[in-house]
């Protein structure tokens, strides 16, 4: 078999962590119903760990992934008329290959932003398009969690974001791709970020941290997910052998694995950014809050290192410092980096700058 080097790419380009894989592994037996129906034990016992860490009053559904989640859960929400407000690098304006406008038909409102975190009152000018018919009418608010930069928002913040947007009859989804690595750099648990903020619909991705496949689609107020099983049947995200991701997803909330994986990329992130901003001619451009460090560096130097530590230039455009041209790129950790890989990456730049 032949793999790419072991870089900081991103943190869906590690393997399946073998807890999740022994999982897979056991859910393996005999024949069981379909698409989670019936009397199902698999998917129910799934749902039933959703529960012991969102609260009883939610409604899971299992999807393929994070595209499908974010257009899915917003969809329900959203007539074609309306529109959902995010942040310019969102991963749902970025990243989705217009699926939000071909399925929702929807209009994405971009803020931009230099951190990937909005707040409301960049959201509140377009509040004035409200009752316009003429215009496409705000109704859902989107925020990553992570964000696309590696940041992280407060439970303050996200709190803030959810009453303004209750406050003016919207809604607020929340992409959690990464939601594990963010309640790991906050501290805290999954109920508290999500639905005692006020989130009204998560994404919640385990593949950036462990599993195979699979996200959840989560709405933290059972009516709210209305005959939402049609929406997913019909958006052709109903798994039939469901029982794969369900069996992951009971895996990765049992005995803090996702919290053990989170904990082992968000601190390798750490120690990744301790030793670059011991390279001068390095300059970290982001906050390093979760699993993600955003670096400028010489452009000359990128191609060499990335023949042995792969990873992505975020930002084309170069930016002069003094008289050396720098991009921004982005290294990921994944919860199988290792302090190995680390040094290694490092004293490879070392190497390469002192030629
Ligand atoms: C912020 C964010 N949201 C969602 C996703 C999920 O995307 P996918 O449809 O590839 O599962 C990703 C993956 O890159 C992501 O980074």
């Amino acid at each position: 078999m032949s793999t790419v080097n072991k870089g900081f790419a991103s943190d869906n380009w590690s393997g399946v962590c073998p807890e999740i894989m022994t999982a897979l592994v056991e859910a393996n037996v005999g024949h069981l119903f379909a698409y989670g129906e019936g009397d199902e034990q698999v998917s129910q016992t799934a749902v039933r760990k959703f529960e012991e860490h969102f609260g009883k009053d939610i409604a899971v559904f299992f999807v393929y992934n994070g595209t499908a989640a974010n257009v899915l859960g917003i969809n329900q929400f959203m007539n074609s008329y309306h529109a959902v407000v995010t942040a310019s690098t969102a991963h749902l304006n970025e990243d989705e290959c217009g699926a939000p406008e071909k399925f929702i038909g929807t209009k994405i409102l971009k803020i931009h932003t230099d951190n990937g975190k909005i707040n409301y009152s960049q959201v509140e000018p377009f509040l004035k398009s409200i009752g316009f018919q003429h215009h496409s009418q705000p109704k859902v608010i989107s925020i990553s969690q992570v964000t696309e930069m590696g940041t992280v928002y407060t439970t303050e913040e996200v709190k803030t974001l959810a009453d303004f947007a209750h406050r003016n009859n919207m809604y607020l989804h929340m992409d959690g791709a990464r939601i594990s690595n963010a309640v790991v750099a906050l501290n805290t648990d999954f109920k508290s970020i999500t639905a005692d903020a006020g989130v009204d619909v998560l994404s919640f991705g385990g593949t950036k941290n462990g599993l195979m496949f699979g996200e959840a689609v989560v709405f933290f107020n059972k009516k709210m997910a209305f005959e939402f099983e049609y929406a997913r049947k019909q958006g052709m995200q109903l798994h039939s052998k469901m029982r794969y991701i369900a069996s992951q997803f009971t895996r990765y909330l049992t005995d803090d694995l996702w919290k053990n994986n989170a904990t082992s990329a968000n601190s390798m992130a750490k120690k990744l950014a301790y030793q670059i901003a011991k390279i001068p001619q390095l300059k970290i451009s982001q906050s390093v809050n979760a699993n993600g460090v955003f670096v400028l560096m010489p452009s000359n130097l990128i191609p060499q290192l990335q023949e042995q530590y792969f990873f992505h230039v975020w930002n084309e455009t170069p930016q002069i410092d003094g008289n050396i041209n720098m991009k921004e790129v982005r290294l990921m950790c994944s919860w199988d980096t290792t302090e190995e890989d680390i040094d290694g990456f490092t004293n490879l730049i070392r190497d390469e700058l002192s030629k």
